[in-house]
Order: C-alpha cells, then structure tokens, then sequence
C-alpha cells in the first residue's frame, strides 16, 4: 500500500529528480556519507551497511511526514536515477514547524542539483502539512549551505553558540515562510 502523500514523488527538475530512498541505493549512499567532508557538519555520523540498509528500507515508506518524526528523502541523477544526495524534513510536534537538511555528493555538486532539490521538498512539506515556517539550521561556517538557503528565500532568525564535536561554534538558524516556496500541485 502506498503511504499518504506518496503521490507527490517522484519530482522531476533539471538536472534530477527527488525520489524516495530505497535499498538499492545502498552503495551510493555509503560512499558519499563516508566522506568527512559532507558529514563535518551534519548530525549524523557514518553508518555500518546493515544500519544503512534497515535505514533506507525504512525510509523507502517513511510516512509524507508525520509529526515529531524525519523522514529521509533522495536525489537522483536525471539520466542514470543514481543516489546521489538526501534531504531530511523534520515536522516538529504541533505540525506547524518543519525543518530541512541537505547532502549532495561532490561530483554533483556546483551545478544548482541540491538548490532545485530541496525547493521541490519544499513544495511537497508544504503541500502535505499546515507548516507555517521551515527552518534550516546551519554551522555558521558552513558557507555552500547558507548560500543555498538564502538562494531559496530563507532569512537568518538567530544564532546562538554551542559545542558541536567538541568545537566552539556558532549555528545559524534560517527561517522560511511557506509563501515563499510556491506550489507542488
Ligand atoms: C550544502 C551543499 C548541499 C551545497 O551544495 P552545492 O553544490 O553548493 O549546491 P547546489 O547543488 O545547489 O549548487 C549551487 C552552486 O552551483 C552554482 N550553480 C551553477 N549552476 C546553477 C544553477 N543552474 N542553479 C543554481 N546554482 C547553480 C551556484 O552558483 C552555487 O555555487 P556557489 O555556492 O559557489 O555560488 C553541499 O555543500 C553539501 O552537501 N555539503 C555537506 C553537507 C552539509 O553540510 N549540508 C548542510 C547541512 S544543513
């Protein structure tokens, strides 16, 4: 049975698609999540393959979104449907607060892939729920990300300080209204 919502993907835009995350996608998304680089900043750490796997098995019929809850969603080559980036959407408790997060795997990155593809995860978290903002939180170093939330609209809320593996930093948080993102159906 399809889960609700689940008619909203995949969505296509240049260059990719944003699909669900499905088993097959194992080895795609071990490579990239194993480079230091994309995860520096990133909550999650690296998983063992059959954590990875039970992880995108999960995620292949996550609901389209419940409260309280992620849910993991891919980017896929246009040609070839390959892994090659996820985004995460948290719906926070009441259902009126979302939050996104973004991975891209280098080889794709610098072309606009991430930027169209967390635009069409916005239209659908919109589409699917009453969020009346959407955060992106971000290290206040981690420049490629704030360019690509201010390219999407969102404007810095506040910042506060806290450790994050053991460093001093200062995180961003970024703030969209729904308005801002336009239509998914
Ligand atoms: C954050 C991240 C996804 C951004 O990747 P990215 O490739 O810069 O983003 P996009 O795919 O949208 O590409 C945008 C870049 O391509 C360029 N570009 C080229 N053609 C473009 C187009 N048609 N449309 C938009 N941008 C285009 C843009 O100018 C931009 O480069 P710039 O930032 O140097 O100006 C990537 O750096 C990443 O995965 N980082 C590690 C994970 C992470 O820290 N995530 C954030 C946690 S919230």
């Amino acid at each position: 049975m399809r889960a609700p919502n689940d008619d909203l993907l995949p969505r296509e835009f240049p260059g990719g698609r944003l699909r669900r995350l499905r088993t097959a996608d194992l080895p795609a998304f071990q490579a990239y999540r194993a480079l230091p680089e994309l995860g520096r900043y990133q909550g999650w750490s690296p998983m063992a393959d059959a954590e990875a796997l039970a992880f995108l098995s999960e995620m292949s019929e996550a609901p389209l979104f419940a409260p309280g809850r992620w849910v993991q969603l891919g980017i896929a080559a246009a040609a070839s449907d390959g892994l090659v980036g996820d985004i995460g959407i948290h719906l926070s408790d009441d259902g009126f607060t979302g939050e996104i997060g973004f991975t891209l795997a280098p080889a794709s990155q610098g072309r606009g892939i991430a930027t169209a593809a967390v635009r069409q995860a916005l239209q659908v978290l919109v589409a699917s729920t009453a969020v009346a903002q959407v955060l992106g939180i971000t290290d206040g170093r981690n420049a490629a990300s704030i360019r690509l939330l201010e390219r999407l609209g969102f404007a810095p809320r506040e910042s506060r300080e806290l450790v994050f593996r053991g460093e001093r930093c200062r995180e961003q948080i970024y703030a969209l209204r729904p308005e801002r993102v336009g239509t998914a159906r």
